[in-house]
């Protein structure tokens, strides 16, 4: 395994619709293994594939109990409610901002293997599979930040 360069905001990787993955090899699961590692290292929720320069549609994100949930060609196929809250992502250091999301998500997606799964995911799980997957279209939380932060607020 290996720690991967997390790329920054005005990389061209972070702007592109990332393609499905269609071989589930070994390739993918050194890329996964990367990811989780260089996810924890770096102490965030969650990583896209686009972040450390692979316009694949893969993502990473915690699973609440000191794991990792690791989502390939991820769908959202349920939204529910709203939360409105701080969000801030490893591509875009030392910023944070108030985004709304949903409060509950249905995602569809498979794992390392090629088998699917579905996942129910609430309150900062929800937001940080949003977060990831609007990643693999290419979009970046910013767009959604109705008002930035002062990291010492955060810190409070
Ligand atoms: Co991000």
């Amino acid at each position: 395994m290996a720690i991967r360069n997390i790329v920054k905001q005005g990389d061209p990787c972070l702007e592109k619709v990332c393609r499905p993955v269609t071989e589930f090899n070994a390739r993918l699961h050194c890329l996964l293994d990367d990811m989780v590692e260089t996810l924890a290292q770096a102490e965030g929720a969650g990583l896209a594939a686009p972040q450390v320069g692979i316009v694949r549609r893969v993502a990473v994100i915690i699973d609440g109990e000191g794991g990792y949930i690791e989502l390939v060609n991820p769908v959202i196929t349920r939204e529910e409610g709203i939360q409105e809250g701080p969000e801030g992502c490893l591509s875009v250091p030392g910023r944070y901002g108030i985004v709304d999301r949903p409060m509950n998500v249905t995602v569809q997606y498979q794992d390392r293997f090629g088998a699917e799964h579905t996942i129910d995911l609430e309150e900062f799980l929800a937001r940080a599979a949003c977060h990831e997957i609007d990643h693999l279209d290419g979009k970046l939380y910013v767009r959604l930040v109705k008002e930035y932060l002062n990291p010492e607020d955060l810190a409070e």
